[in-house]
């Protein structure tokens, strides 16, 4: 099988129009780096080896697409400079594919169209094109019979290239053994004094090298630039995501209010209802319903369990079969093995909890004391009364009732009863006495006033 492409993802910009201190690479749609997103297309690929050109201090650029290397442009002296950064992973190239990491709805699929188009047509060079709404900020493609023959930058462009509406999208497929030697033959004498590396179609013409071009879609070309066009690469992401979740075999009742991670994991016949909010890190299996108005972060649902309407799950929850979790449930780090129920207004924190144990309406676990977090840990079966207080390290054990109202700071055995609760007090009629009393209280406090 042949090798695939040597990819260079270039990010070395300043991407000063985001105004943040995060290089603008590291900003996340669906949750996940937009580098990320692109280096995950590139990946499908097979690539031989895939490389990212950062600017010096966007070192932390690198944790986001290890394993993978990243190589620093010292300045940013244009797109051919940068790739020029990467050459140290050029040198056996088979085919050099050059990405931007600010384009994170780019598709495999055409980056595949793009490779082929190359190889069919015999060519040093290939280039992604698409026709935005507005083309002056881009690159214009010079053609001639179906082949580029050129590609001019706005600000070097005359009146009539500027007429032209197929701009270069920035994706670039090279022939492996050309590559490096069309590079170091890029000059600067341009309107932004750069290294183009869009100079690299002319220059393989001018060695009698043909060069080819394809058209692809806006919505997926577009680059970000801007936190608006972050927003509406979010909201196109969300779009995909939804879709393939439908296409999966989940059922979503109000798709467009469904927000994914790029991570979600879905199995077949889960059911997510209105307003459900995916963080980073959830698997959920087969036949479990999301009932609407939930936030799940760092999740795993085992199949058949339900959860909410209105429920949190926080990084580090493991919900085994048929587990039950209800209103204004908050669930953090902690299991619940199969069967088990918190349907009503509970804190679960830090908590081992057994098959088929019976979490009632408020119980809290009592998992910080202002410095350490401690674990409380339940057997199968037990019944945890409604508002009960487990303050860890606390173990209940399997089989237990702990009755409602309790504070339990102390184990209780295994099939044990454990009730905490100060005796009830009762005078029978004393009702009206006590009315009487508070409503004269009432009315010395308002003369006095
Ligand atoms: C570039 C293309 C232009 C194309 C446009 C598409 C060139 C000369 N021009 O425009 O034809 O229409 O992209 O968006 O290639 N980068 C570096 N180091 C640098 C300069 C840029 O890593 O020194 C990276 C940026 O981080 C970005 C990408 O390269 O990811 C494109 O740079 P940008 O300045 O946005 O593109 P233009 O030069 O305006
Ligand atoms: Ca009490």
């Amino acid at each position: 099988m042949a090798k695939g492409p040597t990819v260079v993802i270039l990010a070395a910009g300043a991407g000063t129009r985001m105004r943040s201190a995060l290089p603008k690479v590291l900003h996340p749609v669906a949750g996940r780096p937009m580098v990320a997103h692109v280096a995950a297309t590139a990946e499908a690929l097979k690539p031989a080896r895939l490389v990212v050109v950062v600017g010096p201090g966007q070192e932390d650029v690198a944790a986001s697409v290890a394993p993978h290397p990243i190589a620093i442009q010292a300045l940013p002296r244009g797109t051919g400079d940068a790739v020029k950064a990467a050459r140290a992973h050029l040198k056996d190239a088979s085919e050099v594919l050059v990405l931007y990491g600010d384009t994170p709805l780019l598709t495999a699929a055409t980056l595949r169209r793009l490779l082929a188009a190359r190889r069919r047509r015999k060519a040093a060079v290939a280039v992604l094109g698409f026709r935005p709404a507005d083309p002056s900020p881009y690159g214009r493609f010079v053609t001639d019979g179906g082949l580029l023959q050129r590609i001019v930058e706005s600000r070097d462009a005359n009146a009539e290239e500027l007429k032209i509406g197929l701009c270069n999208a920035g994706v670039m497929a090279i022939e492996g053994s050309l590559a490096l030697k069309l590079l170091d033959r890029l000059r600067n004498d341009n309107a932004k004094g750069e290294y183009y590396l869009t100079d690299l179609v002319a220059l393989a013409r001018k060695t009698g090298h043909d060069c080819a071009f394809i058209e692809g879609e806006v919505e997926e070309l577009q680059g970000i630039n801007s936190r608006a066009e972050l927003a509406m690469a979010e909201a196109a992401m969300q779009k995909r995501l939804r879709l393939a979740a439908m296409e999966n075999g989940a059922t979503l009742q109000d798709p467009e209010t469904v927000y994914f991670s790029a991570d979600t994991r879905l199995g077949r016949d889960v059911t997510i209802g209105p307003n459900v909010v995916f963080g980073a890190g959830v698997a959920i299996a087969d036949n479990v319903t999301i009932r609407g108005f939930c936030h799940i972060d760092g999740a795993r649902i085992a199949a058949g369990a339900t959860v909410g309407p209105f429920a949190r799950l926080r990084p580090g929850t493991t919900l085994g079969e048929d587990v039950h979790i209800g209103n204004f449930v908050e669930v953090k780090a902690s299991s619940l093995g199969k069967g088990a129920k918190a349907n009503h207004l509970a804190y679960v924190g830090d908590a081992s909890i057994g098959a088929k144990v019976n979490i009632g309406a408020g119980v809290i676990t009592v998992n910080y004391d202002g410095f350490g977090k401690y674990r409380t840990e339940i057997g199968d079966n037990a019944f945890v009364g409604s508002n009960a207080s487990l303050i860890a390290p606390v173990k209940v054990g399997a089989g237990a009732i702990v009755g409602a109202g309790s504070v339990i700071a102390h184990e209780v055995p295994a099939e044990a009863v454990a009730v905490e609760r100060s005796a009830q007090s009762m005078r029978e009629g004393g009702a009206p006495k006590l009315r009487a009393r508070n409503k004269a209280r009432a009315e010395a406090a308002k003369k006095k006033r």
